[in-house]
């Protein structure tokens, strides 16, 4: 053995190195060509990235072994045939990625930046732009006299794909831009009190566009958009997208356009292609703005940063902001502002000099199906979760991952044993997105769901209709019991302030509570004579349990975990209702008055009530002490929503208001009527943007939607027009 190893480390590449070098460039072709084509990956990013490095530092230490057909040697995947071929007047390249510790990347790229600008100790820090790296697919928009003529993909940089027809149904991509269009004065169309507070794109205040115009930038997914494009398919049996870069690029590259109208894509622009007059614009921020005035979506968190000190700063405020943001990023793009330094500094090969990005921890992973539990929750219902060998993603250590139900985990085919990619984003739970079937062991069983609760031993049923098996035994179930508490002591409903799940755990488990009332009757000795617990700690529960007995009738309803009831509807029927005798008392048609309560809800209300068990722990809280809980709230009198000033009307709320707080202006519009959604949508009647309105302004804006600042609330209010 020894003699043969010394043998083939000669002069010639060793034959171990020549055997994995083919070896990677197959691997390597055939996920590329499962990425960029087929828009189908078969594993995370993060695993395709080690592969491309193992075979770049090959290359690098037998330079013999590059052949000009390695997928090192090209960026992006081969156009698909059903497109037009596009060849791209000056080629979309890549940058240069890092994965470095923040401060080391951000430094080593800003000496570099200075050494080749030739700058000393003594010249000022190098300005740069810094953006999030938008995780999407980037696009080529050709505009010609103001008019978008072509989109296209990337391609393998010099050619690209023609998708104008999908790109055109994405609303946040202008179709012209410049002079004035029909429609710009669109105040005439709004109710009076209503103003938009930005100006809009195309006035007098645009600099000019020039002939020939290429945009480019990213097309995504939301994440909220995302998740529901996913329930979509969950819902019609079909399968479901691995991320959203995936379910963008899918959209994009559809054949029919109407399947790409209905994945709701946004739109990042952050640089450009050819570009036909030399215009004044001397940094790449100036162009930013220049799009932005032209009615392009610019995100709203690009900034100029002064040397290394704030790219890193960036950095970190960016790897703080990512799990809020709507979408999804995967690293940070440092960019030298000037433009003038930029054609200095030139290319290497395929990248430009000035510019690098540095990933996030990778949002998906793979790891191993150590086994498959069923959780049980609030309403019975049993999950399946996958426990993983534990795994680093999306900036935390994973070791649960949902199957959401039998459908969804039998569609997937997860085993126990099996290699998987689990996706973790945002605050959404980590799930299993994909199986490596490649990887899976023989003789692995297939999942199925069990028929009875694995926690209290009662048949678990799946009714015809649901995707959900449900655990049949109720408040019986400790399981349930302990959901329905924790439920109950919600910050959004009555909020005990201290009770978690492990102290939860602790008293269901001791028999100490069996239900709600039970909470109440706990005293001092008792609580402290549990295993951890302080008499200090113990003191302050008992303290919170006081407190929350002071409460509201919306989140006592809340609280009550009635299925289908969720704050909304809470709220509602509290408004309707007025007290809590008149909804326990309502006949399925009094309740179906209730706007928002469909046949399913009202149902679902009527049977909670009609329990006698329901109905006692009802009393139990609301009786005075000695003999009750004495949890106590005001009870109003019924309003018809119908007859409130803003009924039926939608708001957005965003930014920050001069003198109402969010859950002020929230109250009061839901006091006159109005409903407050998260988002905003076609079906937005009004955006109240205050300062620092992000992105729900420009969807606004882009969707022609009417904006109020606070005094036009305020005049909308009083009925003043
Ligand atoms: S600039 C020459 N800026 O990352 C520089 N790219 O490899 C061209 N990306 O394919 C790209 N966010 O799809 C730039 N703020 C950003 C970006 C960004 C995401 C993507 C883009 C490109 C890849 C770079």
């Amino acid at each position: 053995m020894a003699t043969l190893d010394l043998f083939s480390a000669g002069a010639t590449p060793a034959g171990p190195d020549r055997q994995r070098v083919q070896e990677l460039h197959r691997l390597l072709h055939h996920h590329a060509h499962r990425y960029y084509v087929l828009d189908e990956p078969e594993i995370p990013d993060a695993e395709y990235d080690r592969l491309f490095r193992e075979l770049q530092d090959l290359e690098a230490a037998h330079p013999e072994l590059l052949t000009p057909d390695s997928p090192t040697q090209r960026v992006g995947g081969k156009p698909l045939d059903h497109f037009a071929s596009v060849r791209h007047a000056v080629p979309m390249l890549s940058i240069r990625t890092e994965t470095d510790t923040e401060a080391s990347g951000a430094e080593a790229f800003d000496a570099r930046v200075r050494r080749e600008l030739g700058l000393t100790e003594a010249d000022l820090p190098v300005e740069y732009v810094a953006e999030p790296k938008f995780d999407g697919l980037a696009i080529n928009l050709r505009y010609e006299q103001g008019v978008l003529v072509q989109a296209a993909t990337r391609g393998d940089g010099e050619v690209g794909e023609d998708v104008t027809q999908n790109i055109r149904t994405i609303g946040q991509i202008p179709l012209r831009i410049g002079a004035p269009t029909l429609g710009t004065d669109v105040s005439l169309l709004l109710p009076e009190g209503a103003r938009f507070a930005l100006g809009r794109p195309g006035g007098e205040t645009c600099p000019p566009v020039p002939a020939v115009l290429e945009v480019r930038g990213e097309v995504y997914l939301r994440r909220d958009d995302f998740n529901a494009l996913n329930e979509r398919q969950r819902e019609k049996g079909e399968k479901t997208f691995v991320n959203p870069r995936n379910a963008a690029a899918g959209a994009v590259r559809q054949l029919d356009p109407a399947i790409a109208a209905q994945r709701p894509l946004s739109f990042f622009a952050y640089g450009l292609g050819e570009v036909s007059a030399t215009t004044e614009f001397k940094t790449h921020f100036a162009w930013l703005q220049a799009l932005k005035s032209w009615g392009f979506p610019v995100c709203e968190h690009v900034v100029i940063a002064q040397g290394a000190p704030d790219l890193i700063a960036f950095h970190r405020r960016m790897g703080a902001l990512r799990d809020s943001l709507p979408y999804d990023i995967d690293g940070v793009v440092y960019k030298v502002n000037r433009l003038d330094r930029q054609l200095q500094l030139g290319f290497v090969t395929r990248e430009p000099r000035w510019a690098v990005a540095h990933k996030y921890p990778a949002q998906e992973m793979l790891t191993t199906v150590q086994a498959i539990e069923i959780q049980v929750g609030r309403t019975g219902k049993l999950t399946p979760v996958a426990k993983l060998a534990p795994v680093f993603v999306g900036g935390v250590t994973v070791t649960n991952a949902t199957l959401h139900n039998e459908d969804e985990a039998r569609r997937k085919d997860v085993r126990v044993g099996d290699t998987v990619i689990v996706r973790r984003a945002g605050d959404v739970i980590p799930e299993v997105v994909a199986v490596l079937p490649e990887k899976r062991q023989a003789g692995a069983e297939m999942f199925t769901m069990p028929h009875t609760c694995p926690v209290c031993g009662s048949a678990a049923v799946r009714e015809e209709g649901e995707a959900d098996y449900r655990c049949t035994g109720g408040l019986f179930c400790s399981a349930q019991r302990k959901q329905a508490i924790l439920h109950f002591s919600h910050r959004r409903a009555v909020e005990i302030e201290g009770l978690g799940d492990k102290l939860v755990d602790q008293l269901v488990d001791s028999g100490m509570v069996n239900t709600l009332p039970d909470l109440y009757r706990l005293g001092l000795t008792a609580l402290a004579s549990l295993e951890r617990m302080a008499d200090k700690s113990a003191q302050n529960i008992i303290d919170a349990l006081e407190k929350s007995k002071q409460t509201t009738l919306p989140r006592f309803l809340f609280g009550l975990g009635i299925r289908h009831v969720g704050e909304a509807t809470a709220k509602a029927l509290a408004r309707h209702f007025g007290k809590l005798d008149a909804i326990m008392d309502a006949s399925e048609e009094q309740l179906l008055q209730v706007a928002d309560v469909g046949p399913v809800v009202a149902q679902s209300i009527r049977t909670f009530f009609e329990q006698p068990h329901n109905r006692e722990v009802v009393e139990q809280l609301r009786k005075p002490v000695p003999d009750g809980c004495g949890v106590t709230w005001e009870e109003g009198e019924p309003v018809v929503i119908e007859a409130l000033p803003l009924a039926g009307k939608t708001f957005v709320l965003t930014g920050t208001l001069p003198t109402l707080s969010r859950e002020d202006a929230k109250a009061m519009l839901e006091a006159a009527g109005a409903k407050v959604a998260g988002s905003v949508s076609k079906k937005t009647d009004y955006v109240v943007a205050g300062e620092e309105a992000g992105s729900k302004l420009e969807k606004a804006m882009a969707l022609g939607v009417a904006v109020l600042d606070e005094a036009g609330l305020f005049r909308l209010m009083k009925g003043d027009s």
